[in-house]
């Protein structure tokens, strides 16, 4: 494998790129390209074939760019399709909740709650792999229908997405936990929000574990890139609503290219 080729990382939209600034700080020699899928999203309403049709069109995508890696930085595909997909592919695939359960499993806590989309949570996923390295701790999952539209809109100052953001924080407080993952990549730009009603400290965005993990990797396997630096973005639509809101996380200089495709 040349390890000047390029990590591909993609999402339903501008999520993603709460972990591809952080991949870009410590990996920035890399070349990327950043795919967000907005024509499709919200993939948290989808069925398990429905995101296992979407997802082959963007793997064929990435094959078809000659990359070295994918970072499925959507946990909801993650949790859906990456088993079906995990040995389809010669790019390594770096899916994000199987990747950060190991450092989650190990912290010290007894009642863990998960915020993740209604796909997300009707797999499974988060309990089940946080569960398979340590299963004393007690893992509350909810599905939080609507979060990712307030953030894809950039709506998350309305007074009435506060008010749906708060009735889901309240019914997770009822359990008590000692900590909260973000368990979708939209979640932390809500986390202005989500800190006016439970110290910050409360919420946990894996995408720092993640990003550190796939350096790790890459650097294991020599597959780092001391010589690069380019990054592409494209969107499957909107790309002038992706650049508005992709701005509280990473802040592009043009708009992202179109990339369509019929599912
Ligand atoms: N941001 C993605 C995730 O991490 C998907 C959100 C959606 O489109 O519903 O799950």
């Amino acid at each position: 494998m040349n390890k000047n080729k390029s990590i591909a990382v993609f999402d339903s939209g501008v999520g993603g790129l709460t972990v591809y600034e952080k991949l870009k700080t410590i990996l920035p020699n890399e070349n990327y390209i950043y795919f967000g899928d907005l024509k499709n999203s919200p993939y948290g309403q989808k069925s398990k074939e429905q995101l296992l049709d979407i997802t082959s069109y963007i793997f064929n995508y990435f094959t078809s760019r000659d990359v070295k890696a994918v970072v499925m930085a959507c946990n909801t595909t993650s949790a859906n399709v990456y088993e079906e997909y995990k040995n389809s592919f010669d790019y390594k695939i770096y899916p994000i909740i199987q990747t950060c359960a190991k450092v989650i499993s190990e912290l010290p806590i007894k009642k863990l709650g998960v915020f993740a989309t209604s796909a997300t949570i009707s797999s499974g996923a988060y309990k089940r792999e946080i569960n398979k390295y340590n299963e004393n701790i007690e893992v509350f999952e909810m599905a939080c229908p609507g979060w990712v539209q307030i953030v894809e809109e950039n709506k998350q100052h309305d007074e009435k997405s506060i008010q749906l953001i708060k009735e889901n924080l309240d019914g997770m407080l009822k359990n008590n936990p000692e900590k909260i993952i973000l368990g979708c990549t939209h979640y932390p730009f809500l986390l202005d929000v989500l800190s006016q009603f439970a110290p910050s400290e409360t919420f946990i965005d894996p995408s720092e574990f993640f990003a550190q993990y796939i350096k790790s990797d890459l650097e294991k396997h020599e597959l780092l890139n001391s010589d690069g630096g380019d990054e592409e973005f494209f969107v499957s639509a909107n790309p002038k609503e992706f650049k508005v809101a992709a701005k509280m996380f990473y802040e592009l200089k043009n708009e992202p290219k179109l990339l369509e495709y019929q599912y």
